[in-house]
Protein backbone atom coordinates (compact mmCIF):
# COMPACT_ATOMS: atom_id res chain seq x y z
CA UNK A 1 0.00 0.00 0.00
CA UNK A 2 2.43 2.42 1.09
CA UNK A 3 4.62 1.66 -2.51
CA UNK A 4 1.75 2.47 -4.07
CA UNK A 5 0.81 5.46 -2.53
CA UNK A 6 4.73 6.45 -2.81
CA UNK A 7 4.26 5.96 -6.94
CA UNK A 8 1.27 8.30 -6.90
CA UNK A 9 2.63 10.85 -4.97
CA UNK A 10 5.89 10.92 -7.11
CA UNK A 11 3.73 10.95 -10.38
CA UNK A 12 2.40 14.21 -8.38
CA UNK A 13 -1.27 13.10 -7.75
CA UNK A 14 -2.88 13.65 -4.95
CA UNK A 15 -4.54 10.68 -3.15
CA UNK A 16 -7.73 10.99 -1.08
CA UNK A 17 -8.91 8.24 1.66
CA UNK A 18 -11.76 6.55 2.54
CA UNK A 19 -11.59 4.73 6.00
CA UNK A 20 -13.69 1.95 5.74
CA UNK A 21 -14.62 -1.32 8.25
CA UNK A 22 -16.55 -2.52 5.11
CA UNK A 23 -20.46 -4.35 4.19
CA UNK A 24 -20.08 -0.63 1.98
CA UNK A 25 -23.63 0.78 1.42
CA UNK A 26 -24.58 3.46 -0.80
CA UNK A 27 -23.05 6.58 2.40
CA UNK A 28 -19.57 4.70 1.88
CA UNK A 29 -20.05 5.20 -1.95
CA UNK A 30 -20.80 8.87 -1.82
CA UNK A 31 -17.26 9.36 0.80
CA UNK A 32 -16.02 7.66 -2.61
CA UNK A 33 -16.99 9.61 -5.06
CA UNK A 34 -16.41 12.95 -2.89
CA UNK A 35 -13.26 11.66 -2.57
CA UNK A 36 -12.77 11.08 -6.47
CA UNK A 37 -14.07 14.67 -6.97
CA UNK A 38 -11.27 16.27 -4.37
CA UNK A 39 -8.64 14.05 -5.47
CA UNK A 40 -6.50 12.68 -8.18
CA UNK A 41 -6.45 9.10 -6.45
CA UNK A 42 -9.00 7.36 -4.25
CA UNK A 43 -7.74 4.92 -2.26
CA UNK A 44 -9.97 2.88 0.55
CA UNK A 45 -9.14 0.67 3.71
CA UNK A 46 -11.51 -2.39 4.37
CA UNK A 47 -10.55 -3.22 8.10
CA UNK A 48 -12.93 -4.23 10.95
CA UNK A 49 -10.84 -3.10 13.72
CA UNK A 50 -10.69 -4.77 16.88
CA UNK A 51 -9.68 -2.17 19.68
CA UNK A 52 -12.53 0.07 18.92
CA UNK A 53 -14.97 -2.77 19.81
CA UNK A 54 -14.88 -3.50 23.50
CA UNK A 55 -16.63 -6.54 25.37
CA UNK A 56 -20.11 -7.26 24.66
CA UNK A 57 -19.46 -5.19 21.33
CA UNK A 58 -20.82 -6.60 18.35
CA UNK A 59 -17.22 -7.61 16.91
CA UNK A 60 -17.73 -10.70 15.84
CA UNK A 61 -20.85 -9.89 14.58
CA UNK A 62 -20.06 -6.91 12.35
CA UNK A 63 -21.47 -7.46 8.81
CA UNK A 64 -18.33 -8.17 6.09
CA UNK A 65 -18.21 -9.23 2.37
CA UNK A 66 -15.14 -8.58 0.96
CA UNK A 67 -15.69 -9.99 -2.68
CA UNK A 68 -19.14 -7.88 -2.50
CA UNK A 69 -17.00 -5.04 -1.09
CA UNK A 70 -14.21 -4.75 -3.65
CA UNK A 71 -16.77 -5.27 -6.61
CA UNK A 72 -18.82 -1.83 -5.20
CA UNK A 73 -15.13 -0.32 -4.77
CA UNK A 74 -14.34 -0.94 -8.46
CA UNK A 75 -17.85 0.43 -10.01
CA UNK A 76 -17.29 3.45 -7.67
CA UNK A 77 -14.05 4.14 -8.96
CA UNK A 78 -11.84 3.69 -6.46
CA UNK A 79 -8.00 3.36 -7.54
CA UNK A 80 -6.35 1.38 -4.68
CA UNK A 81 -8.16 -0.99 -1.42
CA UNK A 82 -5.88 -1.86 1.24
CA UNK A 83 -7.40 -4.82 3.27
CA UNK A 84 -4.49 -5.89 6.17
CA UNK A 85 -4.71 -8.72 8.01
CA UNK A 86 -5.44 -7.95 11.71
CA UNK A 87 -2.24 -10.27 12.22
CA UNK A 88 -0.81 -8.24 9.74
CA UNK A 89 -1.35 -5.08 10.69
CA UNK A 90 -1.61 -5.30 15.04
CA UNK A 91 1.82 -7.24 15.34
CA UNK A 92 2.57 -9.42 18.24
CA UNK A 93 3.77 -7.19 21.29
CA UNK A 94 1.37 -4.38 19.60
CA UNK A 95 1.55 -1.71 22.81
CA UNK A 96 1.12 1.58 21.43
CA UNK A 97 -2.72 4.09 21.40
CA UNK A 98 -3.43 7.29 20.58
CA UNK A 99 -5.70 8.91 23.38
CA UNK A 100 -7.56 12.53 24.06
CA UNK A 101 -9.09 13.89 27.39
CA UNK A 102 -12.18 15.74 26.58
CA UNK A 103 -13.98 14.98 23.40
CA UNK A 104 -14.32 11.35 23.94
CA UNK A 105 -16.03 11.89 27.28
CA UNK A 106 -19.02 12.57 25.55
CA UNK A 107 -21.19 10.89 23.62
CA UNK A 108 -20.40 7.50 22.47
CA UNK A 109 -17.48 7.63 24.52
CA UNK A 110 -19.34 7.17 27.51
CA UNK A 111 -20.78 4.33 27.45
CA UNK A 112 -18.01 3.16 24.71
CA UNK A 113 -15.44 2.69 26.41
CA UNK A 114 -11.79 2.54 25.03
CA UNK A 115 -13.31 3.00 21.78
CA UNK A 116 -11.89 6.09 20.59
CA UNK A 117 -8.79 5.39 22.03
CA UNK A 118 -9.02 2.19 19.44
CA UNK A 119 -10.69 4.01 16.68
CA UNK A 120 -7.71 7.10 17.05
CA UNK A 121 -4.76 4.37 16.71
CA UNK A 122 -6.28 2.82 13.50
CA UNK A 123 -6.80 5.65 12.11
CA UNK A 124 -3.32 7.43 12.91
CA UNK A 125 -1.66 3.86 11.55
CA UNK A 126 -4.21 4.23 8.08
CA UNK A 127 -2.58 7.56 7.93
CA UNK A 128 0.93 6.33 8.34
CA UNK A 129 0.57 3.91 5.67
CA UNK A 130 -1.41 5.43 3.17
CA UNK A 131 0.19 8.48 3.66
CA UNK A 132 -3.34 10.29 1.92
CA UNK A 133 -3.49 14.06 1.04
CA UNK A 134 -6.66 14.25 2.13
CA UNK A 135 -9.36 11.90 3.67
CA UNK A 136 -12.93 11.37 4.02
CA UNK A 137 -15.02 10.45 6.84
CA UNK A 138 -19.11 10.94 7.16
CA UNK A 139 -21.13 13.33 9.73
CA UNK A 140 -23.02 10.39 10.99
CA UNK A 141 -20.40 9.22 13.63
CA UNK A 142 -20.05 13.47 14.34
CA UNK A 143 -18.01 12.55 17.21
CA UNK A 144 -15.24 10.64 15.29
CA UNK A 145 -14.81 13.20 13.16
CA UNK A 146 -14.59 16.07 15.86
CA UNK A 147 -12.20 13.65 17.73
CA UNK A 148 -10.44 13.25 14.39
CA UNK A 149 -9.85 16.57 13.25
CA UNK A 150 -8.49 16.75 16.79
CA UNK A 151 -5.86 14.51 16.47
CA UNK A 152 -4.33 15.52 12.78
CA UNK A 153 -4.50 18.83 14.33
CA UNK A 154 -2.13 18.37 17.63
CA UNK A 155 -0.06 15.71 15.96
CA UNK A 156 0.87 17.38 12.89
CA UNK A 157 -0.44 15.02 10.33
CA UNK A 158 -0.71 16.76 7.49
CA UNK A 159 -4.20 15.76 5.89
CA UNK A 160 -6.96 17.44 5.08
CA UNK A 161 -10.12 15.79 6.79
CA UNK A 162 -13.48 16.29 4.60
CA UNK A 163 -16.69 16.33 6.23
CA UNK A 164 -19.43 14.09 4.22
CA UNK A 165 -23.53 15.10 5.13
CA UNK A 166 -24.99 12.13 6.33
CA UNK A 167 -26.38 10.01 3.39
CA UNK A 168 -30.14 8.80 4.28
CA UNK A 169 -32.53 6.35 2.60
CA UNK A 170 -35.53 7.98 0.93
CA UNK A 171 -37.36 6.98 4.45
CA UNK A 172 -34.70 8.98 6.73
CA UNK A 173 -32.88 6.22 8.29
CA UNK A 174 -29.30 7.16 7.97
CA UNK A 175 -27.43 4.50 6.38
CA UNK A 176 -25.54 2.14 8.05
CA UNK A 177 -23.40 -1.19 7.97
CA UNK A 178 -25.14 -2.11 10.82
CA UNK A 179 -29.10 -1.62 9.36
CA UNK A 180 -29.19 -5.02 7.70
CA UNK A 181 -29.13 -6.77 11.64
CA UNK A 182 -32.29 -5.14 11.90
CA UNK A 183 -35.23 -7.58 11.38
CA UNK A 184 -38.23 -5.87 8.97
CA UNK A 185 -39.83 -5.10 12.22
CA UNK A 186 -36.87 -3.01 13.81
CA UNK A 187 -36.02 -1.23 10.62
CA UNK A 188 -39.62 0.50 11.33
CA UNK A 189 -39.01 0.75 14.56
CA UNK A 190 -35.34 2.54 13.46
CA UNK A 191 -37.48 5.29 11.74
CA UNK A 192 -37.89 6.64 15.65
CA UNK A 193 -34.66 8.04 15.37
CA UNK A 194 -34.87 10.32 12.94
CA UNK A 195 -38.67 11.29 13.84
CA UNK A 196 -37.55 11.99 17.57
CA UNK A 197 -34.85 14.54 15.60
CA UNK A 198 -36.83 16.30 13.77
CA UNK A 199 -39.61 16.75 15.80
CA UNK A 200 -36.69 17.91 17.92
CA UNK A 201 -36.10 20.10 15.35
CA UNK A 202 -39.27 21.46 14.16
CA UNK A 203 -39.65 22.23 18.08
CA UNK A 204 -36.63 24.02 18.27
CA UNK A 205 -38.05 26.46 14.87
CA UNK A 206 -41.00 26.96 16.55
CA UNK A 207 -38.86 28.91 19.66
CA UNK A 208 -38.80 25.90 22.20
CA UNK A 209 -35.28 26.53 23.01
CA UNK A 210 -34.56 24.53 26.41
CA UNK A 211 -32.67 21.48 25.51
CA UNK A 212 -34.15 19.81 28.35
CA UNK A 213 -37.93 19.82 26.50
CA UNK A 214 -36.57 18.69 23.15
CA UNK A 215 -34.73 15.85 24.77
CA UNK A 216 -37.94 15.04 26.80
CA UNK A 217 -39.66 15.30 23.36
CA UNK A 218 -37.37 13.06 21.68
CA UNK A 219 -37.26 10.25 24.64
CA UNK A 220 -40.74 10.17 24.22
CA UNK A 221 -40.98 9.23 20.81
CA UNK A 222 -38.13 6.67 21.29
CA UNK A 223 -39.74 4.98 23.86
CA UNK A 224 -43.34 4.74 22.66
CA UNK A 225 -41.33 1.98 20.45
CA UNK A 226 -40.87 -1.49 23.48
CA UNK A 227 -38.04 -2.71 21.44
CA UNK A 228 -35.50 0.28 22.37
CA UNK A 229 -33.32 1.19 24.64
CA UNK A 230 -31.67 4.99 24.67
CA UNK A 231 -27.76 5.37 25.39
CA UNK A 232 -28.12 8.67 24.91
CA UNK A 233 -29.83 11.84 23.29
CA UNK A 234 -27.94 15.03 24.03
CA UNK A 235 -27.69 18.61 22.80
CA UNK A 236 -24.24 19.72 22.57
CA UNK A 237 -22.13 21.93 21.30
CA UNK A 238 -20.61 20.85 18.12
CA UNK A 239 -17.08 21.95 18.65
CA UNK A 240 -16.86 21.08 22.11
CA UNK A 241 -19.59 18.41 22.51
CA UNK A 242 -20.32 19.76 26.03
CA UNK A 243 -24.04 19.57 26.64
CA UNK A 244 -25.66 22.97 26.17
CA UNK A 245 -28.95 23.88 28.10
CA UNK A 246 -30.58 26.03 25.76
CA UNK A 247 -30.35 26.41 22.34
CA UNK A 248 -29.36 30.05 21.82
CA UNK A 249 -26.60 29.08 19.45
CA UNK A 250 -25.94 26.93 16.66
CA UNK A 251 -25.82 23.13 18.31
CA UNK A 252 -25.84 19.27 17.34
CA UNK A 253 -28.75 16.97 18.55
CA UNK A 254 -27.21 13.50 18.89
CA UNK A 255 -28.55 10.11 19.93
CA UNK A 256 -27.87 6.48 20.28
CA UNK A 257 -30.31 3.85 20.41
CA UNK A 258 -30.23 0.16 20.99
CA UNK A 259 -33.30 -1.42 18.30
CA UNK A 260 -33.33 -4.84 19.40
CA UNK A 261 -29.69 -5.63 19.70
CA UNK A 262 -28.33 -3.33 17.33
CA UNK A 263 -26.93 -0.24 18.36
CA UNK A 264 -27.63 3.28 15.95
CA UNK A 265 -26.54 6.31 16.22
CA UNK A 266 -27.91 9.77 14.33
CA UNK A 267 -27.98 13.30 14.60
CA UNK A 268 -29.00 16.72 13.26
CA UNK A 269 -28.18 20.39 13.58
CA UNK A 270 -30.28 22.52 15.36
CA UNK A 271 -29.59 26.13 14.06
CA UNK A 272 -31.84 28.89 15.49
CA UNK A 273 -33.08 31.53 13.30
CA UNK A 274 -31.40 34.94 13.56
CA UNK A 275 -33.36 37.43 15.09
O1 LIG B 1 -16.12 4.86 10.78
C1 LIG B 1 -15.59 3.74 10.64
O2 LIG B 1 -16.02 2.91 9.84
C2 LIG B 1 -14.40 3.36 11.51
O3 LIG B 1 -14.52 3.90 12.78
C3 LIG B 1 -13.05 3.77 10.87
C4 LIG B 1 -12.91 5.25 10.73
C5 LIG B 1 -12.91 3.09 9.52
C6 LIG B 1 -11.89 3.28 11.76
O4 LIG B 1 -11.93 1.91 11.95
Amino acid sequence: MSAWSARQRHQGSRIALVPTMGFLHDGHLALMKEAGRLADKVAISIFVNPTQFGPGEDFDTYPRNLDRDLDLAREAGVDAAFVPRTEDFYLQGFDTFIDQKKLPNHLCGLSRTGHFRGMMTIVAKLFNVVNPDMAVFGEKDFQQLAIIRRMVADLNFNIRIIGHPIVRESDGLAMSSRNTNLTPEQRKTALCLITALKTAQALMEKKEFHADILIHKAKTIITAHPDTSIDYIAICDPDTLEDIPFVDRPALMALAVTVGTTRLIDNIRLTPAQE
